[in-house]
């Protein structure tokens, strides 16, 4: 079965066409994080004209190789995100489905990241059969906007068991980059500058800033604190004058520690078969790594998967793949935009 994937949930203008859930045969994204950067962040409005300009180039890159005849299904992000970009995809999805007669599934853009997870990259000639995640499973999705835990006993079985209280581990980067002076969306810049601190001081101890919650019981994150920690050492007249490199790292590490931590517990807690990170965050090298080591150091019997990086960002492979695996058609008429929904909510 193939399915077309549409994705317009915030910046990015997403289209896909994804084989059996797992083989992606188009992947097409077009991002006005270029233009958002230029106000510092996402003005809502601003995103949903771009959507408006995107959106009938990427579907008509996405189907350059492949008719209408050959797609069997429209899948689309119907929320959580910004309501005037989330209605052009929907309103999109909905005009195909009743010009192509093609049934519609409706899904949750969050759950929908962790399905980057069963998407099959590498070499495509050594792939002969794809080793599929095990349920039941763990997964942590960290994206600009959500930080979510949540147990998956199966396909359409989400329990969620702990969240940030305040801001998102992705706004977390991008807020302490703002302060920074770096450019939106910090958070792949901190990266960048983290690693090469860290290369050239493999012995500095980041230890600057709080590690907000890990302490307390719950499986609940709060990291708006880190902003206020950091303005001591970004305001103009301060006086620590350590270097944007060192801050970058300090707050990447803070970030990764927090959320390293609580994981490890959750997952010593609900032993999952397979731990699944997902959402932009997990393109973060040190957290991928962090996470890598510390389950290994715990001798954790957990498979952990993470997407390749291209994968973890917006895009509308995973949106593909989730219709696959829980394919539940609705008319094009029943379609809404559900801009506020959270991650165990079914759409
Ligand atoms: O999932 P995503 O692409 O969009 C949302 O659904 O929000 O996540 C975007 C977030 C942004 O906050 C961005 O700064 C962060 O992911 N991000 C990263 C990295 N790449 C993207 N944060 C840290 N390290 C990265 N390499
Ligand atoms: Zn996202």
């Amino acid at each position: 079965m193939r399915i077309l994937g549409i994705e317009t949930s915030a910046d990015e203008t997403a289209a896909a066409i994804v084989e059996n859930g797992t083989k992606i045969l188009s992947n097409v994204i077009a991002s006005s994080a270029e233009i958002q950067s230029k106000t510092g962040g996402i003005i809502p409005e601003n995103a949903a004209r771009q959507q408006i300009k995107y959106i009938i180039p990427v579907l008509s890159e996405t189907l350059k190789k492949y008719t209408w005849q050959k797609i069997d299904a429209i899948a689309i992000t119907v929320g959580p995100g910004l309501i005037g970009s989330l209605l052009v995809g929907v309103e999109t999805a909905k005009t195909l489905s009743y010009l192509t007669n093609k049934k519609i599934i409706p899904v949750n853009h969050l759950v929908g990241h962790i399905y980057a997870n069963w998407l099959e990259t590498g070499d495509k000639s050594k792939v002969t059969r794809i080793r599929l995640p095990k349920f039941p499973a763990l997964a942590l999705v960290v994206s600009g906007g959500h930080t979510d835990l949540i147990q998956m006993k199966n396909h359409g079985k989400v329990t969620w068991i702990g969240g940030t209280r305040d801001d998102a581990a992705g706004e977390a980067f991008d807020k302490g980059g703002r302060l920074m002076g770096l450019p939106y969306p910090a958070g792949p810049v901190i990266s960048i500058l983290a690693e090469k601190y860290r290369n050239e001081n493999p012995d500095t101890v980041l230890n600057l800033l709080p590690r907000p919650m890990i302490k307390t019981d719950s499986f609940d994150w709060s990291f708006s604190g880190l902003k206020t920690a950091l303005i001591k050492f970004t305001t103009e007249t301060n006086q620590f004058k350590i270097p944007t490199e060192r801050l970058a790292a300090e707050v990447q590490e803070a970030i990764a520690d927090v959320l390293v931590d609580k994981t490890m517990r959750a997952i010593q807690k609900y032993r999952p078969r397979s731990f699944l990170l997902a959402g932009g965050v997990a393109a973060n090298t040190r957290l991928r790594e962090k996470l890598k080591s510390k389950i290994d150091l715990l001798y954790l019997d957990v498979d952990f998967r993470v997407p390749i990086p291209e994968l973890c960002t917006d895009n509308a492979s995973y949106i593909a793949s989730f219709a696959y695996f829980n394919f539940k058609p609705i008319s094009w008429e029943k379609l809404i935009a559900s801009p506020s929904i959270s991650i165990a909510d079914k759409v």
